[in-house]
């Protein structure tokens, strides 16, 4: 499929280069041309900007800082609306300045009329570079909340196509969960606890 990224930055690189092994065509668009066609080029991209990204994906990802996100949305312009939309995007000040009263997600699907569905969101940028993205033979299962089916199904499709195993995590509302999961467990990381270790296998007695 085609891939327009609204970004130019460490995780456009990491998703569109697995994307680009997988077959896919990528875009990515950032602020500075000279910037964004180096980078583009690095991954056998093309570079573009953002409204031009909006137009050429099939899919659209969101990944750009969160705080600049309204600006990139707008300049991407309408070719967002009706279309399914990755955000793949944490929100300001994680984790330290977490603001759970901000959902991202949905103000992501509220400014661009996309069909949002939240991902990736959860590892960091090196995680997503790993091929595959897997820790002791055990794939990175991947969460992914959205309303839309046929959204839901090409995200899925990124997914896998990382190596990564999508997993269902509920309708866009649920988003929100997700990003405060990411604050809440990049908080323990930083504080350099096994964020893993707080909870018991699924195997485990009485779950
Ligand atoms: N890094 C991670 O481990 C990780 C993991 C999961 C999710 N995320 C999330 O993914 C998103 C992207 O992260 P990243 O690691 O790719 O960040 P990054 O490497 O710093 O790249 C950020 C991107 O945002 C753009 N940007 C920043 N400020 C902007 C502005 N004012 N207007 C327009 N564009 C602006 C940058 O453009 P320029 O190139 O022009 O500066 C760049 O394309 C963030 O929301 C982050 O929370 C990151």
């Amino acid at each position: 499929m085609r891939i327009g990224i609204l970004g130019a930055g460490g995780m456009a690189d990491a998703l569109g280069t697995q994307w680009i092994r997988a077959g896919h065509e990528v875009m990515v668009a950032g602020r500075d041309p000279r910037r964004t066609a180096e980078r583009a080029a690095a991954m056998g991209a093309r570079p573009g900007t953002f409204a031009q990204a909006a137009a050429f994906g099939d899919v659209a990802v969101a990944a750009v800082l969160a705080q600049a996100a309204p600006d990139v949305l707008e300049a991407a312009g309408p070719a967002l609306r009706g279309k399914p939309l990755i955000d793949v995007m944490n929100a300001p000040g994680v984790p330290d300045r977490y603001d759970a009263a901000q959902p991202l997600a949905q103000t992501v699907s509220r400014l661009t009329g996309a069909h949002v569905v939240k991902a990736f969101n959860l590892c960091h940028v090196d995680v997503w570079r790993m091929t595959p993205p897997a820790f002791d033979g055990r794939p990175v299962a991947v969460p992914l909340c959205g309303d839309d089916p046929a959204a839901l199904e090409a995200a899925r499709t990124l997914v896998s196509d990382l190596g990564c195993t999508p997993l269902h995590a509920g309708r866009l509302d649920r988003a929100a969960l997700l990003e405060a999961t990411a604050a809440f467990v990049i908080g323990l990381w930083f504080a350099g606890a096994d964020a893993q270790a707080i909870l018991p296998p699924l195997t485990a007695p009485a779950r």
